[in-house]
Order: structure tokens, then C-alpha cells, then sequence
């Protein structure tokens, strides 16, 4: 046998340091943590006379949202109505000294103009925040500033934005001079006003949908390893609570957070509300945080919550891997694709891209190659039994899908394999300005044999450039296990299996 490599031994360590601190937060999460007298966000001025929302708050019943009902005449056919897409991504780690902050900058240069998404949401991890030697921390004015300078230059489009723990190194409280993202986040107004927690809306004719960001980073910031952790102490559950029990029924809820549920700590909220019992009113829960993971365990965790029907989707980080997630909502069903941006090899010297006068030096833009969302029929590892209407790709005419291209529709060139058979119906652009829809006729009766079926679309570009997408499916409305196999079975077990990040 081998000798242990040095790495593997700071593996072993970092398992047995993330071992006790989960023995030690478990202990601590079992305290009360009720202390509502010192609240981890400053009072708004005139909240203070008023008795706060909580206390006046009398327990709202748990719905589950709008129920799809079986007899509805809705159907997916080839328009490209009922039907909006959002972009998140996660962990940019933008750095002083490390060259891996062009990643987002290629996002913002190269991806989005083409994606033009009704928004974008980054969760957490905005800035390294690490000093030269990659081990000390510090928060760096620069880096805050390039990110400001990135978004405010970059794009016009909607963005919100909260904090990982990078993000809250070395912080002692919000107030500080430290919490740069106080000064240089995009939605620090809304996160201050909200105590930690915002939300917006998409407010269309045919639904309306919720998002809801949540800032768990503890209350003072510890150095690293011990700030792995969120935390949700009583005060934020109510605040959480009270922005997801606003008494309105949503076509979907959606939350979004830096940390994955198995890196966090939850409290109760006054009313006795557990985080699960939170969870049931949403429809996905998204973050990132964790790039790197034991066992050299490669799958970014996904799962589903059969106690709560709702989806938990880790995100690849911008920093390392270049990913981002487009997400669409059509006619209720919620399909996601995650990209990679094709990385180029970085320089030698790395120059921080930011001017004097604060202007963001960008890199030359990058060709991509088509990027494919599939919606219609919709993934079936994904499903949310109670809250999408699956029937509906039962009685659904087309296969729908958007392509994102920077070349016109008219050039690309669609290919539709099902089980690997070319489908005998040709793709057809029906999209418009706001939705590049693709769709093709189909018989979905067809494949309406209690069995599981394959989709493949792949999209060349006329400079040869080839995306690609598959998914698979049922017409029966049958819910396939994720399959992320250890990934699936590791988001769904506690916090002492995962160890290392950044
Ligand atoms: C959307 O609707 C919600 C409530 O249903 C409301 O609070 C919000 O202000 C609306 N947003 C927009 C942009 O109209
Ligand atoms: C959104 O919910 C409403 C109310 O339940 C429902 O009538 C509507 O069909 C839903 N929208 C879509 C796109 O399914």
C-alpha cells in the first residue's frame, strides 16, 4: 500500500476538525435560539415604535400554493406564452491576486447578453476575500469594488445578489466598516430592510411567482474553517417566515441561499415553525458553497424532499468550474439547465482587470457554443409531484425548448433524437424577441407506456460549434430518483460528511 499523500492527510484533518465543529453545532442547535433582543440586522428606524410583525402575527395555515387542477385546459402547444426564465450563479470569488475572477467577467461579457434572462441571482461568495498566501483572510475594498463595477458596467438586467460566508470573513457584525457588502452589494438595501431575508416577484397574466433570498451568515464572522456554517437562529425563521406566509397564493416559490441545508443550522421560528415546515410553501431551494468535496466526489448535490415535495439544487461555482444555471418556468413546469463556460487557460501574471477610475478592464468576449433548455416534456428526475402540473405534458402537442445562441435561429441547425431515434417531426423556431422557443411536433400518447424515455436536442451553430442537452422522461407523471447516487443520498444526511470547500 501507498503512503498517504500530504493532501490526503489534510483531508483527514479537515474531516475530523468539520467532524467535532458538527458534534459542537448540533449541541448548540439543540439550545433555544430565541433571543429576538439582539437582532443580527439593525432595526429599521421606524420599525422600532411598532410592536414587531411576529408578535401580532396569528398562525397563518400551511398551504402548498396554487393546486393544478387535473381537469385544466391549458395546453403546451408551440407558443411562447406562459413561459420565463432566470439565471443564477454562485461563488465568484472574485480576487486580488487570483486570475479566476475573469470567469465572471466572461459571464457577464460573453453569457448573458446572449441568455437575457428576467433576472439574475448570485448566491453568495460574491468576493476570495483571501490574501495572497490563499490562507489568511481579509476583505478587500478592490475586489468588492471590480464586482460593483462588473454588474453596474456589464448588464442592464435585474440582479440580486446576498452574501456567503467569503463573504462575511473576519466580519464582527453587519454595521462594520468590514461588511463591504454593505457598501458594494446590489441588494444590501433590500437585505438591511429585510433583516436578512427579501423577496421579489415575476408578476405575469398568467401566474405570479416568488423569490426569496436569505442571508444565514452568522452573526459575527468567524476566519475560516469555522464560518463553514449558515446559521438561522429564531429571528431570521420569523422574518423567513413571515415573507413566506404573506398570505397570497404563488404559482412557485423559490429561495435561494448560499448554504446547502446539510451546512446549516436552523432554529425555530416563534410560532414553532421548523425550516421544513418552511420548505413546504416553495417549490426549489437553490445555493452553492461547496466546490469541493471529499472523495473527490465530482456531483454537485441535487435532491428532492418527498416531506416537503420540493427540489434542493446546488450550483458548480463561477470561480473554478465556470457554471451557471438557467432556469425557465413554462406553464408551471420548472426545468433548469447548468452550463459551463468554455475556460480558457489562465496567464501566468495576473493583472486584477479593474482601472484607477474603477472601470472594469474586460477580456475579449467568447463564442459559445448553443445552449439548450428543454421544458416540455420536463425532466423527470426533477418533478414536484404536488406542486407542477404534470399531466400537462401528457396533453401537451410539442416538444418545447429554448436554444441561446448569439446566431440567428434561421442558422442553427436542431436535431431531436428520442431514445435515441431521430424524431420524425422537424424543430421549428416559434419563439419572439423575449423567448428563444423551439418546438416540434409530438404524439405524447406515443410514449405512454409506464416506461422511462431519453431526449436528446443538440444545436449546431455555423461555426461548428455543437450544444447539446438530454433529459429523460415519463407521459405518466412518474417521478425518477435523481440517481446523483452518493450526491443525492449526501445532501439528504447531516453536516458531518462534507468537508472541505474553496
Ligand atoms: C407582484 O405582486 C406582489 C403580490 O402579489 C406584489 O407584492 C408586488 O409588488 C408585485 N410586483 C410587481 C413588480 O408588480
Ligand atoms: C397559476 O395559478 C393560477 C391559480 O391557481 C392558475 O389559475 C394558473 O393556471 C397558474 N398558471 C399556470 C401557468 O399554470
Amino acid at each position: 500500500m501507498k503512503a498517504l499523500s500530504t493532501s490526503t492527510w489534510l483531508c483527514l484533518g479537515l474531516t475530523l476538525l468539520a467532524i467535532l465543529q458538527a458534534i459542537r453545532l448540533n449541541y448548540i442547535s439543540r439550545q433555544p435560539l430565541r433571543s429576538l433582543s439582539s437582532p443580527q440586522y439593525p432595526q429599521h428606524p421606524n420599525e422600532e415604535a411598532q410592536p414587531s410583525a411576529v408578535e401580532t402575527l396569528t398562525v397563518p395555515p400551511l398551504s402548498t400554493g396554487p393546486a393544478h387542477s387535473l381537469m385544466d385546459n391549458t395546453q403546451l402547444a408551440n407558443d411562447p406564452s406562459n413561459l420565463f426564465y432566470f439565471v443564477q450563479v454562485s461563488d465568484l470569488h472574485i480576487s486580488k491576486f487570483r486570475s479566476q475572477t475573469d470567469h465572471f467577467l466572461h459571464f457577464v461579457r460573453s453569457a448573458l447578453p446572449v441568455i437575457r434572462p428576467s433576472f439574475v441571482v448570485v448566491t453568495g461568495d460574491l468576493t476570495d476575500a483571501k490574501d495572497t498566501d490563499d490562507i489568511k483572510t481579509r476583505q478587500f475594498k478592490e475586489e468588492w469594488q471590480l464586482y460593483q463595477s462588473a454588474v453596474e458596467e456589464g448588464s442592464d438586467l435585474a440582479w440580486y445578489d446576498m452574501r456567503g460566508n467569503h463573504d462575511c470573513f473576519d466580519m464582527p457584525s453587519w454595521q462594520s466598516d468590514v461588511n463591504l457588502y454593505r457598501t458594494f452589494g446590489r441588494s444590501a438595501k433590500l437585505l438591511e430592510q429585510g433583516q436578512g431575508v427579501y423577496s421579489w416577484h415575476v408578476n405575469q397574466t398568467y401566474g405570479q411567482y416568488r423569490f426569496v433570498a436569505l442571508d444565514a451568515c452568522p452573526k459575527r464572522g468567524p476566519a475560516r474553517p469555522l464560518n463553514f456554517y449558515g446559521y438561522l437562529p429564531t429571528n431570521t425563521m420569523d422574518r423567513l417566515e413571515n415573507t413566506l406566509l404573506d398570505g397570497r397564493t404563488y404559482n412557485h416559490t423559490f429561495l435561494f441561499t448560499h448554504y446547502p441545508t446539510t451546512t446549516m443550522v436552523f432554529g425555530q421560528s416563534s410560532l414553532g415553525h421548523t425550516f421544513k415546515d418552511l420548505m413546504r410553501q416553495t417549490s426549489a431551494y437553490f445555493c452553492g458553497h461547496l466546490h469541493r468535496l471529499m472523495f473527490g466526489l465530482g456531483d454537485i448535490l441535487k435532491s428532492y424532499d418527498t416531506t416537503t415535495d420540493s427540489l434542493e439544487l446546488e450550483l458548480g461555482d463561477m470561480k473554478d468550474h465556470g457554471v451557471y444555471r438557467i432556469l425557465a418556468v413554462d406553464h408551471d413546469l420548472v426545468s433548469f439547465v447548468d452550463v459551463e463556460l468554455p475556460l480558457q487557460p489562465a496567464n501566468d501574471v495576473y493583472d486584477f482587470p479593474l482601472s484607477d477610475d474603477k472601470k472594469v478592464i474586460w477580456p475579449d468576449t467568447i463564442a459559445l457554443a448553443p445552449v439548450i433548455l428543454i421544458t416540455n416534456p420536463k425532466d423527470a428526475r426533477y418533478l414536484l409531484t404536488n406542486k407542477e402540473p404534470t399531466h400537462r405534458i401528457r396533453t401537451s402537442t410539442h416538444i418545447r425548448f429554448l436554444v441561446f445562441s448569439t446566431h440567428p435561429p434561421s442558422s442553427l441547425k436542431v436535431r431531436i433524437f428520442v431514445d435515441n431515434k431521430p424524431h420524425p417531426f422537424a424543430a421549428t423556431w416559434s419563439g419572439n424577441e423575449h423567448t428563444p422557443l423551439w418546438t416540434s411536433s409530438w404524439s405524447p400518447e406515443d410514449f405512454d407506456d409506464i416506461s422511462t424515455h431519453s431526449l436528446r436536442i443538440q444545436v449546431t451553430a455555423p461555426d461548428a460549434q455543437v450544444g447539446e442537452s438530454q433529459i429523460l422522461f415519463r407521459v405518466d407523471s412518474v417521478r425518477l430518483m435523481i440517481g446523483g447516487g452518493f450526491g443525492e443520498w449526501l445532501i439528504g444526511t447531516s453536516a458531518a460528511n462534507i468537508v472541505s470547500e474553496q
